[in-house]
């Protein structure tokens, strides 16, 4: 694919950004026909900003205390990734639920991850509440954004094991290894058109139908 026809995507971020920056080290190493076009970030502080710096991202700051209000927030968000022509609207630890304005602006085209494995655990400190609940998995999923909190149409997940002594902290590292690869694949699907969405079943063309069963913890009872 010729730089020409990369796809356009807007990353937007509230924290850390490990996961803009896996993105960014992708793109860097030639594996995905995507050009990153904007980073965006609600809080100042983030290091995500600092990421997209470092690496000559265009890259800007829209603070979100300084909006009356959700709608107006999100106005001045999409003005933004509509300015640089954004064609996918990628959340990245994106603290901020979208409103319907954001959501009218780019339809079906606002992906998210999450590190639980929806349905189960939507919302925040969910790897604390998957060791809480005694869950023997967990992992991540990246997932179409819809009205809903982390209730849109899931496109990929990884699981991880739970261990009876992890804590927060250990699971999410874990999880986190998993976001930095699930996530980069499912933006160069997008970027190679294969993303085929009919209501909530989400289909990648051409993928073929392999995988395991997990068990944690193991078993001696059947070989
Ligand atoms: C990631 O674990 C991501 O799944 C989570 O925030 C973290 C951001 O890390 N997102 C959510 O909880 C969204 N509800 P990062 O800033 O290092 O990419």
């Amino acid at each position: 694919m010729g730089s020409k026809n990369k796809l356009r995507v807007a990353i937007l971020a509230s924290g850390g950004g490990t996961n803009l920056q896996s993105i960014i080290d992708q793109c860097q190493q030639g594996l995905l026909d995507v050009e990153i076009s904007l980073v965006v970030s609600n809080n100042p502080d983030a290091g995500a900003l600092q990421r997209a710096e470092q690496a000559g991202i265009n890259n800007i700051c829209i603070n979100h205390r300084e909006f009356d209000n959700r709608e107006d927030f999100d106005q001045a968000v999409v003005a933004a990734l509509k300015e640089v022509g954004t064609e996918l609207v990628v959340l990245a630890g994106f603290m901020r639920i979208i409103s319907e304005v954001f959501l009218l602006a780019f339809p079906q085209r606002i992906i998210n991850v999450h590190p639980a494995l929806l349905p189960a655990f939507p919302g925040l400190h969910v790897q604390q509440k998957a060791i809480e609940y005694g869950a023997k998995f967990s992992g991540c999923t990246v997932h179409l954004v819809d009205s809903g909190v982390d209730t849109g149409p899931i496109i990929a997940q990884a699981v991880v094991p739970i261990f009876t002594d992890d804590s927060e902290d250990t699971l999410a590292a874990r999880i986190l290894e998993q976001e930095h690869k699930i996530y980069p694949q499912v933006i160069q699907w997008f970027a190679e058109r294969r993303v085929k969405v009919a209501g909530r079943q989400v289909q990648i063309i051409n993928s073929k139908n392999v995988g395991l069963a997990l068990i944690n913890p193991p078993i001696s009872t059947v070989k």
